[in-house]
């Protein structure tokens, strides 16, 4: 033995190593399940199952300790977490439906469901639980309703039921949950109004495709949010006394709705990168306060009018067709496009009268001009989206109100 004393201290530390670790995963004092959380495990494994490919509960064996279930944590002697079905991608999740025993596990804080065929409601006991802080089962076959319960969940952070075919509509009651953070609807079948939230915290809201209707006040929503997603609902109203306070946005999609009134000048100061107000019923001149440095903005489909703003030449692709733009274009767009700054440049449908481009000039292959159908001959003869038709220039009849 050469060096005694360090062989010692060696073990000294594999022991210290060994009691981290065991108080670590809670299993040096005899922490044996509670029974209730036990029985109520139970029923949940008989109501799901894998689907065909998903192997998750081959390591449910309730002759064992279930804390050491895949998916189980515990926190002493109850469940705290449960994330039911292999995360891995790809896994093909679980089928079944979610059994009301999930109530029973009193300190339930996180609720998770891979993706997969679980159908059936979500059980009215899972509102009970007042120690939910982060719900998500997403892409899954749940049907039913959100219950006004959900109200109860005063701890509640993430909410994430996505991709389900939930109906009904948001309960008000979630919109008074003073500590949301995420809130993912999306893809589902809800109907009704967007309630207000009061969480101070709130930066995620994504509730499009489903059937939303109604207007949205301006201060439903709280200015810590940074992406808000309501896009194809049937929603309406004006929404610039809104959107002008939400300055933290950095992801804004509101298309294919029925929104109304102006966009506000502020809102392309945002630090979005993609802007999605599209296939609605905004009017009004587009005045962005500065140089915009957002790199797509699709403004198309709505009913804006006045000169096109210098301000929006620097975003690389521009989508303004289909409204009710007049005048020239600016000529800082054209020194940009054949820069090859700009990569779209959508402007057909409009009642434009006039753009300065050299007709010999040649485009830069990566950029795409659309000129068409407006009150001018296109000076140049570029290739249009198919929906832009066929037709060069907008009938004379049409033009006359435009010109000076
Ligand atoms: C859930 O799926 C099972 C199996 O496909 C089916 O028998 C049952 O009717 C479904 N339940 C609901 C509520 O959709
Ligand atoms: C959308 O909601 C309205 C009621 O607001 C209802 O009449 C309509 O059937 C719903 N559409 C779909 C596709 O669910």
């Amino acid at each position: 033995m050469r060096c005694p004393l360090t062989k010692k201290k060696n073990y000294w530390f594999v022991f210290l190593f060994h009691l981290i670790f065991l108080f670590r995963f809670n299993i040096f004092a005899h922490a044996i399940l509670d029974p209730i959380d036990f029985l109520a495990l139970q029923s949940i494994r008989k109501s799901l199952d894998d689907l065909p490919g998903s192997n998750y509960f081959a390591s449910w064996d309730f002759t064992s300790e279930p804390c050491s279930f895949g998916g189980v944590y515990c926190d002493g002697d109850k469940v705290i977490a449960l994330n039911l079905g292999d995360p891995r991608a790809g896994s093909p999740g679980l089928t079944g439906r979610i059994d009301p025993a999930i109530g029973k596990l009193s300190a339930l804080a996180e609720l998770t469901i891979v993706p997969g065929r679980v159908n059936g409601s979500l059980p009215q006991t899972l509102f009970q639980l007042k120690t939910l802080r982060f719900l998500a089962i997403s892409r899954n076959f749940i049907s039913g309703e959100i219950p006004a319960t959900l109200g109860q969940l005063r701890g509640l952070r993430t909410l994430d039921l996505s991709f389900n075919h939930i109906t009904g509509s948001v309960p008000r009651s979630i919109g008074t949950l003073p500590a949301l953070s995420n809130v993912i609807l999306c893809h589902n079948r809800l109907s009704g109004t967007v309630p207000s939230f009061v969480s101070q915290s709130l930066t995620r809201l994504d509730l499009k495709n489903n059937n939303l209707s109604g207007s949205l006040s301006p201060v439903s929503l709280p200015p810590s949010l940074q992406y808000l997603s309501l896009s194809s609902n049937r929603l309406a109203g004006p929404v610039d006394r809104l959107l002008s306070r939400l300055n933290r946005l950095n992801y804004l999609d509101l298309s294919v709705n029925r929104f109304s009134g102006c966009i506000p000048g502020n809102i392309f100061t945002f630090p979005i990168t993609n802007l999605q107000l599209q296939r609605n019923q905004f009017s009004g001149p587009v005045h962005p306060l500065d140089q915009v440095t957002i790199s797509s903005v699709d403004l198309s489909f709505n009913r804006l009018s006045g000169q096109i703003s210098p301000m929006l030449s620097t975003v690389q692709n521009l989508y303004l067709n289909n409204n009710r733009f007049t005048g020239s274009v600016p000529t800082n767009f054209v020194d940009r496009l054949l820069a090859a700054s700009i990569q779209t440049l959508y402007l057909q449908h409009n009642f434009l009268t006039g753009i300065e481009i050299n007709p010999t000039v040649e485009i830069p292959l990566s950029s795409s001009l659309c000129l068409q159908y407006n009150c001018m001959v296109p000076p140049v003869d570029t290739p249009c989206p198919l929906n832009a038709g066929t037709q060069k220039t907008r009938p004379t009849s049409q033009c006359i109100e435009w010109e000076g």
